[in-house]
């Protein structure tokens, strides 16, 4: 395992000699893992304040956006589930509230109403999801365990009134998509899709939920920038559990960019996000970006 005290793009001040990082697949005892852990992520320090897993290297910027924009407009439920979640194994995995308040923000801007979120965990992204969509709005959560949602998300989404909008499907979600797809009426269909999981397979995701899409709709991808390591042209400097992912990140945002299906915006909040919209017609440069 590289200790490359060079490679902390997310890096703490003070660390700890050995932390656990557990994932619902996987656990690491690494400082150097938990200070990389390329999510977009944050926790709060013992003085309260957010600590910022993200790419803004600016901890008091960060603490500033929470302050001024984030956390004076977060819903309680919301505040409650990531409270929730922050000693909950894996915590750093959820969502940041700042890339969820973009998502709420798009999710209203696209009026969405049905919706595909691949990556639940405890919940944070499908509760904000499903506060955002109508009464009679629908979203289809997929997720390999439904454990942390049990654990965490569902009570407070029930206390939030929102359950009845979420068909929660408990499977790898390569296979639910297909299904969808065998059924022709469900084309053209989505408002909005977040994908939280499986980098390995962003581009199969891509492809189908294109098809599911309606014109217009979007696409909210996140870590795509994998804790900046897609920029790193030295790769012994990225932790080896990482690499693989760091190359379909790069694989990834190469094909991406150069859909002219869509059009994109790469934002650097949390760990990365790319946002893309399904386009009527190819969407060239001409067409100024
Ligand atoms: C980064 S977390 C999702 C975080 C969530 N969006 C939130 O706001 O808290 C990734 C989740 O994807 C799930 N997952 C991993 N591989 C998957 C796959 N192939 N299909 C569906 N879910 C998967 C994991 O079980 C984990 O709960």
């Amino acid at each position: 395992m590289p200790q490359n005290p060079k490679f902390c793009p997310n890096a703490r001040q003070k660390q700890p000699d050995t932390q656990l990082l557990q994932g619902n697949k996987r656990r690491y005892t690494s400082t150097i893992l938990l200070n990389y852990h390329p999510r977009g992520g944050s926790s709060t320090t013992d003085q309260g304040e957010m600590e910022n897993k993200g790419l803004l290297q600016s901890k008091e910027l960060y603490q500033y956006i929470l302050n001024t924009s984030v956390y004076p407009r977060e819903s309680e439920f919301l505040k409650e589930l990531r409270d929730a979640t922050a000693d909950y194994p894996g915590a750093l995995m959820g969502t940041a509230p700042d890339a969820g308040q973009l998502m709420t923000l798009l999710l209203g801007l696209v009026n969405a109403k049905k919706t595909i979120e691949i990556g639940v965990f405890t919940g944070y992204s499908l509760l904000l999801t499903a506060l955002a969509i109508p009464d009679d709005g629908k979203i289809t959560a997929i997720d390999v365990s439904r454990k942390a949602y049990d654990d965490i998300g569902l009570p407070i989404i029930q206390k939030a009134g929102v359950e009845h909008k979420i068909d929660f499907v408990e499977s790898v979600a390569l296979p639910v998509l297909d299904k969808l797809l065998e059924n022709a009426e469900n084309e053209g269909t989505i408002d909005f899709a977040y994908v939280d999981a499986d980098k390995v397979n962003y581009w199969n995701y891509h492809e189908k939920l294109l098809k599911l899409l309606r014109i217009g709709g979007v696409v909210v991808y996140d870590n795509t920038l994998w804790g900046g390591s897609v920029a790193k042209t030295d790769e012994s400097l990225v932790p080896e559990p990482y690499r693989a992912s760091r190359r379909h990140s790069i694989e990834f945002n190469k094909l991406i960019a150069a859909d002219s299906r869509i059009r994109l915006s790469q934002v650097p909040v949390g760990d990365g996000s790319t946002i893309s919209r399904l386009e009527d017609k190819p969407c060239l440069k001409e067409s100024g970006m």
